[in-house]
């Protein structure tokens, strides 16, 4: 039988209209590589034990656990819960997902933005577990009084910033205290009032700079965000500093009389924030983050000095300069040494060709732990020849050890995009 090569046409329009052929590239946009596997993996390290514990009570009171995603955009919270895994499975467990059917008894999103709920809706829809509505957070927690008390009030991604006076959001912490039963945790996040990406708004005077007028630009490349610059949207956000952060909860704490206990704070995304690619709060500023980016994008090899941060100070504040020169020279460190480890290694004989530069004696420990793991690496995989080793192992994994030093050596003090504080409430 012959057939017409255009009848074969639709199959294929059909395709890309689906949107299912689409170019995936973890490059650019909302969800790039560095959104993925440093953004969301870091956040659910720091939330896993948390997590862990509310389940654990969940299960010992034969209830499941109730979640309130506050700012829940279109739902990519729940998507961030649900990939919080079980460290201490075997690798032979199949099941490792923490939140499972099971246990999940609500999720409700809650959010001002009617696209973006309608969107979270209709990915959700299949699940009636997962409710979402409209309301604003800062007129008070969006609960009815009929409502059970939840054990995780969540919020990611910058939300809490959009609480422009820190009024409301002592309300909304202090009523979250007040509706507690027995416990709850509280998930902030604000973003970094420190992070070298808005070097031009540090003040030592906290009643300065309390927002930021932040433009959604790195959405585009550079061409496309200078060409549309008119056009780019602004939102007013608040910056926020550990110090900010604890006289918020402490004054929320004061006014419901319930304790608000920071189990943890840490700076997310120092060295790689968004607004470090635009440069357009700090001129000096490098796309570091792509150059992250296509450190773990797949079959791309990535120019290593595109990585080297030159940080530049600002006078005047010589705390915030001490931390991020110390930070900028372990990162430019693991760099350098795993560029020296890729010319040395010698891919017919498996070995390197001379010797391998000791690490400087102040070599902070999570430095030292890189540069072993990254040796192993290079050893391990750099003879395969085939299936481009250097693109798609090594490169990968210096984007991992460098998501371990920062993770490592960050000091949750509000010197990335992000600051997060992670709040335990118990009656
Ligand atoms: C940075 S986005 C984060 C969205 C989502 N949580 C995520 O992780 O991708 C902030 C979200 O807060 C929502 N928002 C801003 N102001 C709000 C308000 N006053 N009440 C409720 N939601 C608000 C926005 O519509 C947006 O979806």
């Amino acid at each position: 039988m012959t057939t017409n090569a255009n009848d074969q046409m639709p199959a294929y329009s059909e395709a890309v209209k689906s949107g299912l052929y689409a170019k995936k590239s973890g490059l650019t946009g909302k969800y790039d590589n560095v959104r993925r596997l440093w953004e969301d993996e870091i956040t659910r390290e720091h939330l896993r034990p948390h997590l862990q514990k509310l389940i654990e009570n969940c299960r010992q009171s034969m209830r499941r656990i109730r979640i309130l995603d506050l700012g829940c955009g279109s739902a990519d919270g729940y998507e961030l819960l649900a990939g919080v895994r079980d460290r201490d499975a075997s690798l032979q467990a199949f099941e490792v997902d923490l939140l499972t059917p099971d246990i999940l008894g609500l999720y409700k999103g809650v959010d001002l933005n009617a696209d973006l709920l309608r969107q979270a809706a209709d990915l959700y829809d299949a699940n009636p577990k997962m409710v979402f509505e409209q309301a604003d957070f800062t007129q008070g927690l969006p609960v009815a009084p009929s409502e059970e008390p939840y054990d995780l009030y969540f919020s990611s991604f910058g939300t809490c910033s959009h609480h422009n006076e820190d009024e409301s959001m002592i309300r909304l912490l202090t009523e979250i205290a007040e509706r507690t039963k027995r416990y709850s945790i509280v998930h902030c996040d604000w973003l970094g009032r420190y992070s070298y990406e808005w070097q031009s708004l540090w003040t030592h005077d906290l009643s300065e700079h309390r927002n930021m007028d932040y433009v959604v630009s790195y959405i585009y490349d550079k061409t496309e965000r200078e060409a549309r610059r008119d056009e780019l949207q602004h939102l007013n956000l608040r910056l926020v500093c550990r110090q900010e952060a604890e006289n918020i909860v402490a004054e929320a704490s004061r006014r419901s009389g319930v304790g608000i206990r920071p189990l943890r704070y840490y700076d997310r995304s120092v060295f790689t924030g968004r607004h470090m690619d635009t440069g357009d709060y700090n001129r000096q500023a490098q796309p570091i983050r792509t150059a992250v980016n296509s450190l773990h994008e797949m079959n791309m090899r990535t120019d290593l000095s595109t990585l080297m941060v030159d940080y530049v100070p600002r006078s005047e504040f010589p705390f915030l300069n001490q931390y991020y020169e110390h930070l900028a020279a372990c990162w430019n460190f693991v760099v350098q040494h795993v560029a020296k480890l890729l010319e040395l290694f010698d891919e017919e004989s498996r070995e390197f060709s001379g010797p391998i530069p000791d690490p400087p004696v102040a070599c902070p420990e999570p430095v030292r732990k890189a540069l072993i793991r990254m040796k192993k690496v290079v050893e391990g995989t750099g003879w395969y020849g085939r299936g481009l080793p250097r693109e798609n192992i090594i490169e990968q994994q210096l984007g991992y050890a460098l998501r371990h030093v920062v993770t490592e050596l960050q000091q949750g003090q509000g010197c990335g995009h992000g600051l997060v504080g992670i709040f335990e409430i118990e009656k």
